[in-house]
This record gives structure tokens, sequence and C-alpha cells, in this order.
């Protein structure tokens, strides 16, 4: 609910918490699995779904368009598409969460129109959706602007061959579910590889999609001119970025802490840096045991496409370097303002020197004080939790829906581990 809040009482620096803490299903996964049931023609079920904000939000729009969507189990959703499905997007909806935005290709792709809005979520630069437009222009489309909705059409799509100019996240996935319903074949150059788009890729192909090179720069998809017959049910893979941040809050709060259900692979890179820190972590094929480490030192963290330091993991990150011993420098790559958190965290006591819109050093080890504090976005807002339990005193969290929106019952979760947080 809009209005409510955190209440959190730190640890002074001290490293308490022990126990286990269990990944949730990614959001950033299943979103994009419930959009695809668009493709398919009969009906698909959805494992592990975590119970956030944003599917409630997705829910809503497929229901708009026609779609049932029935939560047969706890964590199970199925979802059938019917013969004819609406092609206008629910303009409030899709306009407060950034995946609306994956539903135009499979609409597109079926009933040759779309209608929308620019998509939402959280401010954390321009972001644009060029490449979407540009990718369905070359597939045939017109594109079009009726009171602030864009309107794309098509008395017919083929397969192109399109150039991604940057190797965006949910354009990768919107296009390559487009794709798998446009006759002919479609090759996207320098896409993004992120593990989600592999799972959509071999759920899509389970289901008789033909998709190739999934999880490298380069994607072959040869379209079918019918809608696929889901085959297997979808395994939603562990949020990567929500164990990445666990990790991180063991890191810093920890005494002894096991992320469980989770996949270390996905998180190689970040891992190898935590390594480089100082950090005290065993993995297993789907554990990561953290205890605690004598010293974190500084590091230089410059976020990446996977498989580099995902931005998702750079705000949580700016925590962990304020009580890491040295000058450490954040470098975000991807988006263009999603730095503008650090104001708020050296309020809390860290020493944070802003460079430009994408860097920034901290130097550490600095205490951290309890303060009443705004959730920016969902990324920034589980790391203003972490600052603090972290820091000395109490601290109040608003905007929580931000944080709502990503990861279920987060406050349940922490508090099996030890954390003093409540719900008010
Ligand atoms: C996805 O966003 C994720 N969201 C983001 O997670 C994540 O931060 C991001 O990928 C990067 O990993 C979802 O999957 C729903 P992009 P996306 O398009 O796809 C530029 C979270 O907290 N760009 O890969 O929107 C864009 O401005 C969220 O879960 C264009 O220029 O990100 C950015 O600089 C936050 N034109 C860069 O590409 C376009 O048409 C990469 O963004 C599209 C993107």
């Amino acid at each position: 609910m809009e209005n409510e809040k955190f209440i959190i009482q730190g640890l002074e620096g001290q490293r308490a918490f022990e126990g286990k803490i269990p990944v949730r299903g990614a959001k950033n996964a299943v979103l994009k699995t419930f959009a695809a049931s668009l493709l398919f023609g009969n009906e698909i079920r959805v494992d592990n779904v975590p119970f956030i904000q944003d599917i409630a939000n997705m829910n809503e729009l497929l229901r708009h368009l026609g779609v049932g969507v029935e939560r047969i189990e706890e964590k199970s959703f199925v979802l059938n598409s019917p013969d004819a499905i609406g092609t206008d997007l629910c303009g409030d909806i899709a306009k407060s969460f950034r995946s609306s935005i994956v539903l135009t290709g499979p609409i597109l792709a079926r009933e040759g129109k779309v209608i929308f809005p620019h998509p939402g979520g959280c401010v954390i630069g321009e972001r644009p959706i060029d490449i979407f437009l540009e990718s369905f222009k070359k597939m045939g489309a017109d594109i079009d602007m009726h009171d602030r909705q864009y309107v794309i059409s098509a008395d017919k799509l083929a397969g192109a061959e399109i150039v991604f100019k940057i190797p965006s996240v949910t354009a990768t996935e919107t296009l390559m579910m487009t794709a798998t319903l446009v006759p002919g074949k479609t090759i996207l150059h320098n896409v993004a590889c992120e593990p989600e788009i592999v799972a959509l890729a071999d759920f899509l192909n389970t289901g008789g999609a033909d998709i190739s090179g999934a999880g490298s720069h380069t994607i072959v998809i040869k379209g079918r001119d019918s809608l696929l017959k889901s085959k297997e049910p979808y395994q939603t893979p562990p949020d990567r970025i929500e164990a990445g941040s666990f990790a991180i809050l063991a890191a810093v709060c920890g005494k002894d802490i096991e992320i469980t259900d989770c996949k270390p692979d996905h998180l190689r890179v970040f891992l190898r840096t935590f390594d480089n820190a100082g950090v005290n972590f065993e993995t297993t094929e789907n554990s990561i045991r953290i205890k605690m480490s004598p010293q974190l030192n500084a590091i230089n963290v410059k976020t990446h496409e996977y498989p580099g330091i995902p931005t998702d993991l750079q705000s949580p990150l700016a925590v962990f370097l304020t009580q890491a011993s040295g000058r450490s420098l954040i470098f975000e790559t991807v988006f263009e303002s999603r730095l503008d958190y650090l104001s708020e965290l050296s309020r809390m006591g860290a020493d944070v020197m802003i460079c430009d819109p994408h860097r920034a050093f901290i130097t550490g080890v600095t205490p951290l004080r309890g303060r009443e504090i705004e959730s920016p976005d969902l990324r920034a807002g589980l790391a203003f939790i972490i600052a603090a339990l972290v820091a000395k005193g109490e601290s109040i969290v608003h905007n929580i829906h931000n944080i709502d929106r990503g990861y279920e019952n987060i406050e349940e979760r922490l508090q099996m581990v030890g954390a003093d947080i409540k719900r008010i």
C-alpha cells in the first residue's frame, strides 16, 4: 500500500545476522514469460513465480487483453490466451512498470496492431524505446502517435536483419518473441545475453519455436505462422539480483548466512569482485554461504551487461563500499541517472564524492546513522534497507511500494536471519 513504511533498527556496524535466506524466482524472467503466454495456442503453466506487485500489474494487463490468468498454487500460475486478444494496453497500468513494453511484440505479431503508452518503471535514466520502434519498422510496421500513445500497425510483417545500437534486455526479449510468429528469418545482432533471455528462448523452443543463439550477442529466429503449443511448465530461474543483494547484506551484517535456492553461476563476475574485496564466502551449485570477513577492502565497481556486474546491484554495492576500507570507484555504464540515491546515502554518513552522472568515489569505513529515507526506486530501496541495518539507531524507509514491486515479503525473509524490520 502507498503509505506503508519500514521501521528498521540498525546493528551499528556489528556483523550479527545468522541463518538461511531463500531466493525467489526472478522478476525479470517471469514477467517476460507471462507476456509470452500470448504466443501460445494452449494453456501455459509457470512455476516458481514470486508474489510481487509487478506480477500483479502484468496480470491485470493480460486480463485486460483477454488472457485467463489463474494462480493454481502458491507459486504457480496458468495462463490461457484466447483466439482473439485486445490490441490496446491499458494506459494507467502500462505506464506504471517498464515490462509492459514486452507485451507489444507478441500483440503486434498476432494481431497486426498494438496501441500503448510510453512505459514507466524506475526513474533511472531516459529509458527510450527507439530500439523497439526501429525494429518493428524493419519488420514492416508503421509507427504513429495519437493522444500520446504509440500506434503500431502492419498489414504484413516479415523477418528482418536488425542491428541493435545497444544490447537492450527488454528489446532483445520483445523482438525474440515478435519474430517467433513472424514468417521468415530474423537475425538480431548486438543483443543482450542475460540468463533470463536464455530461459525465455528455451521455453519458447520447447513449445515449437526455432530460436538459436540466445545467450550470445546474435540470435536467429525462424518464424512460424501459427501459435506455439506449450509442452512443459516454465521453471522461473532464481533471481540473481536478489541473491546478489542478500550476499551484500550478509557481507556487511552477517556472522554466517547461507543464501539458498539461487544460482551462483549467474553471478560469476560479481562474486569475483567480492573475492577481491576480501569477502569470506563459498558456493555450491545452488547456494552462497557468507561468513564474517576479517576486513572488507575497497574495490572498483564497473557495471556492465551480463556477464558483468549488473547495474541492478550497483546501489547495494555502494552500501557495501561504505563498509570497505579505502577509496572505491563506482562506474555506472548502463543508465544515465542511477547515482541519484547517493546523496541520501551521504546524509546517512557515507563519504561519497559524485564526479559526474556516471561516476562516484566512496571512501570507507564510515559508520552510518539511522534516518528517515524515501525509497527512490526498487533497487536503491533495498540498498537503503541494507544501509539502515548497518546504521546506528532507527531508520524509517518510506515509499516501500517501490520495494514491493520486486521483492516478495522482504521483511519476513530478512527477519529470518535476525533483522529488526517492521512494516507499519
Ligand atoms: C532491464 O531493463 C531490466 N528490467 C532492468 O531492471 C535492468 O536494470 C536492465 O535491463 C539492465 O540490465 C527488466 O528486465 C524489466 P535496457 P531494460 O533496455 O530492458 C538503453 C529492475 O530494477 N536503451 O537493457 O529497460 C537504455 O536507456 C530493472 O529490475 C535505448 O537507448 O534496460 C539503457 O541505457 C531496472 N533504447 C540501455 O539501453 C531502447 O530502445 C540498457 O537498457 C532501449 C534501451
